[in-house]
């Protein structure tokens, strides 16, 4: 119920209406009996600066940013942690009393969903195709936690920015062009493109590049085509339905700083997933 006590945490974005975030937190609240309410803000572009002020003016305790939100919002936050600062995209802000900062949790979610499924980063290849705001979240958390980036993009120019921004993190080099010489050195391959979102989409990769050893990695969830190649070939494949799991479990701790309900939250993603 509904008081007036409740506290509000919201999602803006421009589409909105296929976020799973509500569901997830609001069920992780009412679990745990927190006195919370996750809702939706279709806020277009023009009208984000006014819905970023009204974080304040509402008093809304947080809110988490998604497309096409997340790099223009930083302008408008007071802090930005490193990671974000460094990603470049904000996807979590915390209202601290009238002081607004923004996280990136996406990285996390990452890090996470491999670590849930007990694969190490640590002195791994990463090989990582795209070079966009996910991909640079991804690329983030790979260098953080020790493994080594291998970076593919169409286009090349975007690949070589991704390089320079965290070069001094640690290994990251630019792949021109992908064949099997480049693949058979790889543990980890990841689609960190669009690539596999809507239905006609070409593959990111031919699956004949794969080898059964190889860890695949799709931050696109539910499955994708490349996906079903990858667990025909014997790969052992991640979804991204983990780093969605994921990046929302972090994104509660920083709200309300108390341990998320994780096994709920689970739960309820994979029940509408499947
Ligand atoms: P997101 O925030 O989801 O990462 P984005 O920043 O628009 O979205 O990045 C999309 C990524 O998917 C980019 O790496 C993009 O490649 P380009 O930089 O060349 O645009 C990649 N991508 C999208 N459509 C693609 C396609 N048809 N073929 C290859 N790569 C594609």
């Amino acid at each position: 119920m509904i008081t007036g006590k409740t506290k509000i945490i919201g999602i803006f974005g421009d589409p909105v209406e296929h976020t799973l975030s509500p569901l997830i937190h609001n069920e992780a609240f009412q679990y745990l009996g927190l006195d919370y309410c996750y809702v939706p803000f279709h806020v277009k572009k023009e009208y984000l600066k006014d819905a970023v002020f009204a974080i304040k003016a509402l008093n809304i305790k947080g809110v988490n940013i998604t497309v096409p939100h997340k790099e223009v919002v930083i302008q408008y936050l007071d802090e930005v942690s490193e990671e974000a600062k460094y990603i470049g995209a904000v996807n979590t802000i915390l209202n601290n009393e009238g002081t607004l900062k923004g996280f990136n949790t996406d990285s996390q979610g990452f890090v996470l969903s491999l670590k849930d499924e007990g694969i190490l980063i640590k002195d791994k290849k990463f090989l990582v195709l795209g070079a966009g705001g996910a991909a640079k979240a991804v690329v983030y958390g790979v260098l953080k936690e020790g493994g080594e980036v291998y970076i593919y993009n169409r286009t090349l120019s975007k690949a070589w920015a991704t390089k320079e921004r965290f070069n001094n993190l640690g290994l990251i080099e630019v792949v021109n062009t992908i064949d099997k010489s480049v693949t058979e050195r790889m543990q980890v391959i990841v689609n960190a493109t669009s690539l596999g979102l809507k239905k006609d989409d070409p593959m990111p990769l031919s699956p004949e590049l794969l080898l059964s050893e190889h860890i695949y990695c799709d931050i696109v969830y539910p499955e994708t085509p490349l996906m079903k190649e990858a667990e025909k070939i014997g790969c052992k494949v991640i979804g991204g339905t983990g780093m969605l799991l994921w990046q929302a479990i972090a994104a509660f701790e920083i709200w309300t700083a108390l341990q998320a309900p994780v096994e709920i939250m689970k739960k309820t993603l994979y029940k509408v997933l499947t």
